[in-house]
Formats: C-alpha cells, sequence, structure tokens
C-alpha cells in the first residue's frame, strides 16, 4: 500500500469516523432516530432548498442525506444552482420569481470543480465522447440507420430522419422511442432544450456519455447513484452490470461466472467496502470487483477514472487489435493489468491467463478474416443483398463479431469458460460455417436467395 502524508491523513480521518459512527450506532441506541440535523454549515439558501424538497420530493433529500458529501456540507445549491446566463437556466417551483436559476441536468462540469483528476481520467476514457459518439457521430452513419431506420424512424410509415436533418414535421415521439429507450440510456445523447431551457424530446436524463447544452459530457451517476454518491457503491459490480450486460458485452454474466465473481457472491457481505481510495487493498477484499481490475488503487497502481488505462486488446469491434490512439495504449494497458492479477497471483498463474486472452483473440481474428474474404469475393460477384439487415449472410457476420465473437473474447478475457466456449467459441463456429454455407450457395447458384435463411428469434 502507497502512503503519501495526505493518504495518512485521510485514514487517519477515515478512522475517526468509522469511531464517531460507531459510538452513536442505531445499534447501540436504538432509540435515537437515524436523521441527519442540518442547521450549520448550510447557508440560508441552501437550507431553503433543503427544507421546501425535504416535504415536497423528499426522495431527493433523503437519499443525499446518506451520502459523505451532505456531510461535507455539499448541498443541492452546490450541484443544482446556475447562472442565470447558462442555456440550463431554468426555474424550479420554489425559486420562481427569485433571482435564484436552477437546472435538473447536472454534468461532470459541475464536478470538476470538486473532483477535477477523477473528471479529467474520465473525459479520456470511451466513457465520454466516445459513448454518445458512438450512437450520434454523423460517421457512424450505419449505426444511425439501425436506430433511426430499421428499429424506429422510417419503419412502416413513420418518419424518417437523421441527426443532420433534425425532427422532420409530422414526426412523434413512435419515431424516437428505439433510441430513447435502449442505445441512449446507456451511451447518453445530446440534451435538446425547449423554450423553457427544459430537456425535451426525450433526450434527458441518459447516458454516460451525455453531451450537455453547456458543451460539457457526461454523467457521473451512472456509477455513483444519486444523490448518495458513494464510493463503495461505485465498486461493487452491480454498478457496471446496468449497461455492461446482455447477448453482446455479458461483463456482469460473466463475472458472475467466474473464480471472482463466485467469492463476491459468497463473500462479499464480509468485506471492507469503504476505504479510502488507494487504500482499498486485498484484505479490504479477498477477490476483485470490476472496479479493482478497472479502476481501483491497488498495489502500484492508483485509482483511475480512465477504464481504458489497463486494457491491450479492443475486444468490441469486428477484429481485435492492440489499443492505441483514443482507445488507450495497449502496451502499457496490459502492463497496468498484469500489476493487477500480481497483487494475488504469481507469474506462472498470470503468463498462462495473458496467454489464453491472446490465443483467443488470435482464433477469433482468423475467423473474422476469413469471414470477411468470403464477403469480398461475394461483393466482388453482385452476390450481396443491398440490405444488409434482410441478407442472411450480413446478417450473420453481424452476429458473428458483435454477439457470438465478443462474447467469446471478453468470456476468455474475464475467465469465464462458459462465455468463452458455449455462448462463445462454438456459436463463432456454427455461424461462421452457416455463412459458409451460404457463400458456396451463391456462388453454385451464382444468385442471392430471395428470402433471408436467418431467423430471428433470438440472439445469436
Ligand atoms: C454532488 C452534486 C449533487 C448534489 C449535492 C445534489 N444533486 Fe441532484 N443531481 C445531481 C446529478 C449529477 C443529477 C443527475 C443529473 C443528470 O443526469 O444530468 C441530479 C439530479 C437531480 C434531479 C433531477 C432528477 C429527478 O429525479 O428528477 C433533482 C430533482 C435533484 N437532483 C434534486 C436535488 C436536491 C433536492 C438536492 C439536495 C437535497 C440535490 N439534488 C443535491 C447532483 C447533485
Ligand atoms: C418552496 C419549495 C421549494 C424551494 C425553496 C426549492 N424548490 Fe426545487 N422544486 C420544488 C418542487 C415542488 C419541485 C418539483 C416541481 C418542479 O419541477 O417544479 C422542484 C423541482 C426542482 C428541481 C427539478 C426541476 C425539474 O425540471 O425537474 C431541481 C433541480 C430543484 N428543484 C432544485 C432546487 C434548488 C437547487 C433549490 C434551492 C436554490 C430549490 N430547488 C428550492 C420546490 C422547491
Ligand atoms: C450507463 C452505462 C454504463 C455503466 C454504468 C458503465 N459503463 Fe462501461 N461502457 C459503457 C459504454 C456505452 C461503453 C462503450 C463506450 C464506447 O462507445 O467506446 C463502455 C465502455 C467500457 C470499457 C471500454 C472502454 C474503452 O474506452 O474502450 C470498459 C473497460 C468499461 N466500460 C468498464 C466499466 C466498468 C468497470 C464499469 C463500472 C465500474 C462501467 N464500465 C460502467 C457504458 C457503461
Ligand atoms: C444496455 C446498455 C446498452 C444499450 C441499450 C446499447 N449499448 Fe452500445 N454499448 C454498450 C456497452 C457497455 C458497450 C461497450 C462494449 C464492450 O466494451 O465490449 C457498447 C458498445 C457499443 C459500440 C462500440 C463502441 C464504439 O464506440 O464503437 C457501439 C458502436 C454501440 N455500442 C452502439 C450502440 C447502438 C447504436 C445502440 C442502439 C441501437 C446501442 N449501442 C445500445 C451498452 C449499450
Ligand atoms: C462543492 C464541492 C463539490 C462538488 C461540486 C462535488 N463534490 Fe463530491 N465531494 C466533495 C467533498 C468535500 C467530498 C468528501 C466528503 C467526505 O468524505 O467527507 C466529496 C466526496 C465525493 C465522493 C466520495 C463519496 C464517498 O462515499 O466517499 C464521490 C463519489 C463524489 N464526491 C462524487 C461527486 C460527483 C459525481 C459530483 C458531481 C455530480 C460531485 N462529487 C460534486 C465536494 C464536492
Ligand atoms: C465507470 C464507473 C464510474 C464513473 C462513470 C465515475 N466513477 Fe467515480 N468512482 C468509481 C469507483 C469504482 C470509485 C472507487 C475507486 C476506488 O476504489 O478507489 C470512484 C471514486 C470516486 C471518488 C472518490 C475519490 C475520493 O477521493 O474519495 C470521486 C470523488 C469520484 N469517483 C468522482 C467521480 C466523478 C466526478 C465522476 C464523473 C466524471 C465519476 N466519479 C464517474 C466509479 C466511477
Ligand atoms: C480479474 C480482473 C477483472 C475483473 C474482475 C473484470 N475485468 Fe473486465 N477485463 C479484464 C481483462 C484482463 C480484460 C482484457 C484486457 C486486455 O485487453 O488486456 C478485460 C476487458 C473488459 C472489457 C472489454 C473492453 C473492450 O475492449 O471491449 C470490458 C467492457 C470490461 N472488461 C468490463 C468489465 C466489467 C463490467 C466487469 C465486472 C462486471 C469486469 N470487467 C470485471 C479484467 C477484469
Ligand atoms: C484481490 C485478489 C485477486 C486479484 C487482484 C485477481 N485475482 Fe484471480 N483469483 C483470486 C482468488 C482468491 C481466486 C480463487 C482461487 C480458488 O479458490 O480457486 C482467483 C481465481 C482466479 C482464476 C481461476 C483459476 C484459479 O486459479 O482457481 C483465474 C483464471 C484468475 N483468478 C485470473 C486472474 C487474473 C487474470 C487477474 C488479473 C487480471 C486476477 N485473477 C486478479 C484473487 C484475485
Amino acid at each position: 500500500m502507497k502512503l503519501s502524508a495526505g493518504k495518512i491523513g485521510m485514514l487517519v480521518m477515515a478512522m475517526l469516523l468509522v469511531s464517531a459512527v460507531a459510538t452513536v450506532s442505531a445499534e447501540e441506541y436504538p432509540n435515537i432516530p437515524k436523521e441527519l440535523v442540518i442547521k450549520r454549515g448550510f447557508t440560508k439558501e441552501a437550507l431553503s432548498c433543503i427544507n421546501c424538497h425535504a416535504t415536497k420530493v423528499p426522495g431527493h433529500v433523503e437519499s443525499w442525506k446518506a451520502g459523505r458529501m451532505a456531510h461535507a456540507g455539499v448541498s443541492c445549491y452546490d450541484c443544482h444552482v446556475v447562472e442565470k446566463s447558462s442555456p440550463m437556466a431554468s426555474q424550479c417551483e420554489g425559486t420562481k420569481g427569485t433571482s435564484t436559476f436552477i437546472s435538473p441536468m447536472v454534468s461532470s462540469k459541475t464536478c470538476s470543480r470538486c473532483h477535477p483528476q477523477e473528471v479529467e481520467q474520465f473525459l479520456k476514457s470511451g466513457h465520454a465522447e466516445l459513448a454518445s459518439g458512438a450512437v450520434m457521430s454523423p460517421e457512424r452513419a450505419g449505426l444511425i440507420k439501425l436506430q433511426f431506420h430499421y428499429e424506429g424512424a422510417g419503419f412502416m410509415d413513420n418518419k424518417q430522419y437523421t441527426w443532420n436533418e433534425g425532427t422532420p414535421e409530422g414526426a412523434t415521439g413512435i419515431d424516437r422511442a428505439a433510441r430513447s429507450s435502449g442505445c441512449q440510456m446507456c451511451h447518453g445523447t445530446t440534451v435538446e432544450l425547449g423554450p423553457d431551457n427544459k430537456p425535451i424530446n426525450e433526450t434527458w436524463p441518459g447516458g454516460v456519455g451525455t453531451r450537455y447544452p453547456d458543451g460539457s459530457v457526461g454523467t457521473c451517476t451512472v456509477c455513483h447513484e444519486r444523490h448518495t454518491f458513494a464510493k463503495a457503491d461505485a465498486r461493487k459490480p452491480e454498478a457496471c452490470g446496468a449497461c455492461h450486460l446482455g447477448p453482446d458485452h455479458p461483463n456482469i454474466e460473466i463475472y458472475d461466472e467466474s473464480k471472482h465473481g463466485q467469492l463476491y457472491h459468497t463473500q462479499g457481505e464480509h468485506w471492507k467496502w469503504d476505504s479510502p481510495p488507494d487504500a482499498w487493498e486485498p484484505g479490504d477484499y479477498q477477490g476483485p470487483t470490476c472496479a479493482t481490475c478497472h479502476m481501483s488503487g491497488i498495489g502500484d497502481l492508483s485509482t483511475t477514472h480512465n477504464v481504458q488505462e489497463r486494457l491491450k486488446w479492443d475486444l468490441m469491434h469486428k477484429k481485435s487489435v492492440v489499443r492505441s490512439g483514443n482507445r488507450g495504449d495497449g502496451v502499457t494497458g496490459e502492463q497496468k493489468m498484469k500489476k493487477v492479477c500480481a497483487n494475488c497471483h504469481g507469474s506462472t498463474h498470470i503468463k498462462s491467463q495473458r496467454d489464453t486472452l491472446d490465443n483467443a483473440v488470435g482464433l477469433y481474428n482468423k475467423y473474422w478474416a476469413g469471414a470477411v474474404k468470403m464477403k469480398a469475393e461475394l461483393k466482388e460477384k453482385g452476390l450481396l443483398g443491398p440490405d444488409p439487415w434482410k441478407d442472411g449472410f450480413q446478417e450473420l457476420m453481424y452476429y458473428l463479431w458483435h454477439h457470438t465473437g465478443r462474447r467469446a473474447r471478453q468470456g476468455a478475457a474475464m475467465n469465464a469458460p462458459d462465455y468463452a466456449h458455449w455462448h462463445g467459441f462454438f456459436q463463432v463456429f456454427q455461424v461462421y460455417q452457416d455463412m459458409e454455407n451460404i457463400y458456396n450457395a451463391r456462388l453454385k447458384s451464382g444468385k442471392v436467395e430471395e428470402v433471408s435463411t436467418v431467423v430471428s428469434t433470438g440472439p445469436l
């Protein structure tokens, strides 16, 4: 464990806090209501928000009271009051007619006033611009088409539109339903505002990379549930599992299946979750969570809010390559991830796991290269259907990398044999063989089948 003077100070503070809490625990004094009496430390304005909200919308206040920031005197006022000139400035029932302006939207920029380092790291990660870019950058035309054209807008007689053209006349909420209920809630999108500066068109609240009207990016509450913002909660796998799940990136399922998940589920309730950052070390826990491997300080490594920092491979796109550019630095990423394991495993064990991952990536890439070759030949001979979502070969090629291939790669990376094999390579092989059959049939007949042979009854 690394200890600088500051960290020792924090540890002492944490110990004092723990003992202070222990002396007034509800168990010892069962009759004392668990209530935080708020009198000192808050300005009159800040108190007015708290007191009125406590009666009118108590949920927010109750969860805020349970968090550490409330104890440190950070209140609604600090996060929700904005300049009158802010594009997000509006007024609530209680501030109408006063000179105080508020916003229900709170981006990473607000947090950066007091937590600049966390925000700087976060903004460099895939959780910021890349995340919302994935569902709304014009250069991702194919994906935008999936959301706008196939799943909602443009479907049957629904109005068709794209980001660049804005909302066409006559478009309704139905046209937006697929993206606002799905993609956006995990990835985020650009918040659109109505005349009163309040969000419209179901563009808020949104996912991790939400783009706010003042140009700021990212919402921190995806892992730090409001209004407690407890780091203890963010260290648990549930903080990630809300988005990292399902047929295309089953990370929580993978974790549950791994030995590490087994440890968490069997022993986790006895682990110590609240240690200060960089002082949360093996001993507080016996097995790693998502945060331990991807974010938390452990051994020589410091806590980071850049989730790319410890990754070698890109395991999400069609072909896996060593990370570079805006996807991180795979060479140092690998070294850092090995350091994580070295806190609990020996070098022989770590080498075996890293080799397993590299080989799984190699095998998957070989399948992918084969698929690319077949597709190129079909294209050259005019044997690809015009709509990839109605052409069996191209449909299967999507499942090959986006579903089965990701499961194989990510299952191998995070020690989940069932995902690596049965949901992974076994299905990779099956999908690939079906693609080969279609490829051969088309070469033989010189025709594209009239009806897709792929029946979409569920995620492949
Ligand atoms: C540490 C900063 C912080 C503090 C303190 C804080 N909030 Fe928030 N609040 C947020 C964030 C972040 C969001 C989510 C905003 C987003 O997604 O853009 C939010 C969302 C909200 C929302 C809109 C979401 C909803 O459920 O309607 C309300 C209302 C709200 N907070 C009220 C309060 C009240 C009342 C207090 C004081 C008791 C408070 N907040 C204290 C950061 C804070
Ligand atoms: C006299 C009572 C009262 C006071 C004082 C008050 N509020 Fe509110 N506030 C409400 C009520 C009621 C709502 C829910 C109805 C609404 O959205 O206007 C609300 C809503 C909000 C929302 C959500 C707005 C939205 O569009 O969903 C935020 C954020 C908020 N208040 C912040 C604050 C802050 C910050 C202060 C202190 C500067 C404050 N409020 C003072 C009563 C009050
Ligand atoms: C609100 C949804 C959401 C939550 C919660 C979430 N993530 Fe993500 N995560 C995403 C999205 C979306 C991406 C894809 C970003 C992109 O487009 O590159 C992503 C990407 C990643 C990546 C790849 C990063 C990159 O830059 O390529 C890692 C690693 C990751 N998340 C880990 C985590 C961990 C660990 C947690 C919990 C502590 C977590 N995530 C919580 C949505 C989420
Ligand atoms: C349940 C949450 C969730 C939903 C819904 C969702 N995604 Fe994702 N998406 C993620 C996560 C998490 C990742 C990161 C996967 C990884 O690292 O393997 C991701 C990765 C991606 C990527 C690869 C990253 C990149 O920047 O190139 C793209 C593109 C993408 N999603 C587009 C979409 C689109 C388009 C939709 C809707 C049609 C959508 N996603 C729906 C969570 C989600
Ligand atoms: C006005 C300054 C201020 C702002 C703005 C602020 N914070 Fe904090 N935050 C603090 C202080 C001070 C603490 C330390 C509280 C303690 O441990 O005593 C803290 C602690 C935290 C913690 C650790 C809580 C724990 O369980 O130990 C998290 C997480 C956090 N803040 C997230 C956020 C997020 C997210 C935002 C923006 C939505 C934000 N903060 C905005 C001052 C601020
Ligand atoms: C992908 C999930 C995730 C997101 C998104 C996220 N955090 Fe965190 N955060 C964590 C985890 C996990 C920890 C605990 C790390 C550790 O073990 O030390 C943490 C810890 C913190 C702490 C406590 C540090 C301390 O000194 O007590 C602060 C402050 C914080 N985060 C602020 C933020 C802010 C601000 C944002 C938005 C830019 C943000 N976080 C977004 C997962 C996340
Ligand atoms: C034992 C450590 C460990 C745990 C626990 C762990 N991961 Fe990972 N994760 C890894 C390793 C190793 C890789 C592959 C890194 C590389 O490329 O070298 C990885 C890769 C990923 C990726 C793939 C990024 C991409 O390229 O698409 C995501 C997303 C991810 N993890 C999220 C999670 C989530 C969410 C959890 C918890 C539910 C979790 N991880 C638990 C070690 C871990
Ligand atoms: C906090 C300690 C800790 C960290 C960090 C950690 N592990 Fe583990 N790991 C364990 C424990 C404990 C077991 C369970 C051993 C058992 O009882 O079978 C385990 C089991 C495993 C297993 C199952 C095979 C076996 O040995 O039983 C694999 C594979 C594994 N870990 C890989 C990794 C990799 C790769 C990393 C780094 C990316 C890593 N672990 C990081 C503690 C850890």
